[in-house]
């Protein structure tokens, strides 16, 4: 990977003078992303879906083409088991809403306790409002969530299961694959939260074979604005609609409501199809340059964050002690200083991390600290911005006067 090549297609990282070390919470975007959106504009701007006209054809193929390349890119059997929606969260609270209709009394859903506050919330309001069980699978200090825990946790009644590929906060890859086959022997669903993965590593909804599998663009390189939500198709045909409006029908009258086929009976309203086109050309980028470079300099750059960190005095980190499961995140304390103070010692050094409970506050409860900050990897990183952030890791305690 010619690493010189890479970061001059990324004008923000290119030239300004910043550390950006906050991947997790969105990646920096290439040319290609930025260009697209003026190439959607100044060729195919026009409603898609609606017209006849050669624009509105031009516009819809722009969109659907994309459709048709998240299919392959994720794996899906058919383009239409992708719905485009606003971002992850919107994803999962779609799923969550849909999944509620087919749940009564008493039925069990089964939440992971590190996700993010968008695949926990909504099973917990949905829990509420139609009075189901829910139940919290907890994970060891160092993340680890065990096939035999979950095997325990799983009863009767299990609906759902809802856990993310790759918790925001710990790293650590959960062992999907394994878990969809125990939660299928058990007639239980599994939705995934994979918005921590899809830039990492390749995803394979087939052979992973999930049942709901959500994640957003803009954290793979591509626009903020775009969700993505896979779901089999045998499940989305059955289930109801989230929004209902524009272009979601296929027939209304004051008696009578037929709604539109997949996809489009999950997509009401006018798409964000310049978002959508632009993602196309976040997966093509990231494609051309392919998941096996990626994944071995962004092990490579986590194992030498990880060292250095582990070599700084008074530094705890969160989760694994093997910097193989960390994934491009690291979150850790300073001992005897605020995870706000450290941020903003970075920020003042013109170092971009995220400190706080990163929207996964269960996970920090469960671990017995309030906040964390957190370092997060992309591949077009350096060494010698590492060895930056740890020279100021290393003088926080202190600038702080301890
Ligand atoms: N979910 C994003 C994060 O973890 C915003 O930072």
């Amino acid at each position: 990977m010619n690493i010189k090549e890479i970061r001059a297609q990324f004008p923000l990282i290119n030239n300004q003078n910043i550390v950006y070390l906050d991947n997790a919470a969105t990646t920096q975007k290439p040319h290609c992303v930025i260009d697209a959106f003026s190439e959607f504009y100044c060729n195919f701007n026009a409603n898609p879906m609606r017209g006849i006209y050669d624009l509105s054809v031009a516009a819809t193929d722009a969109y659907e083409n994309v459709r048709e390349q998240t299919a392959g890119f994720v794996n899906a059997k058919d383009p239409s088991e992708i719905i485009f929606t606003r971002n992850a969260t919107e994803s999962l609270n779609l799923t969550a809403n849909i999944l509620s209709g087919t749940l009564k009394e008493g039925d069990e859903i089964l939440v992971a306790t590190s996700e993010h506050h968008s695949n926990f919330l909504p099973w917990k309001r949905i829990a509420d409002n139609k009075r189901l069980k829910i139940k919290y699978l907890d994970c060891d200090s160092e993340g680890e969530y065990s096939v035999e825990s979950l095997k325990e946790a799983l009863s009767e009644g299990t609906k759902v299961f809802a856990i993310a590929t790759v918790s925001n906060v710990i790293g650590r890859v959960n062992p999907i694959r394994e878990f969809a086959k125990i939660c299928h022997a058990n007639n239980t669903l599994i939705c995934v939260d994979a918005t921590q993965s899809v830039a990492h590593m390749k995803t394979n909804v087939i052979e992973d074979d999930v049942d709901f599998l959500a994640f957003s663009a803009h954290k793979m390189y591509g626009p903020m604005g775009v969700g993505i939500l896979y779901g089999k198709k045998e499940l989305l045909e059955k289930l109801p609609p989230f929004l209902e409006g524009g272009e979601m029908i296929e027939y209304v009258s004051k008696e009578k409501t037929i709604y539109a086929d997949l996809p489009q009976k999950y997509e009401a309203g006018t798409v964000n199809a310049a978002d959508v086109y632009a993602f196309g050309k976040a997966m093509e980028y990231v494609k051309k340059i392919g998941f096996e470079e990626i994944g071995e300099r962004e092990r490579l750059l986590t194992g030498y964050l990880f060292d250095g960190m582990k070599n700084t005095d008074n530094i705890r980190i969160i989760g694994a002690k093997d910097s193989a499961e960390h994934n491009c995140i690291v979150s850790f304390a300073v001992d005897d200083v605020h995870p706000h103070d450290v941020a903003s010692i970075f920020a003042d050094s013109g170092i971009c991390i995220r400190a706080g409970h990163h929207c996964a506050q269960p996970l920090h409860i469960l671990l017995g600290i309030p906040s964390t900050v957190r370092a997060s990897l992309a591949f077009y990183n350096t060494k010698e911005e590492i060895d930056f952030f740890i020279k100021v890791l290393s003088e926080i305690r202190s600038r702080m006067g301890y």
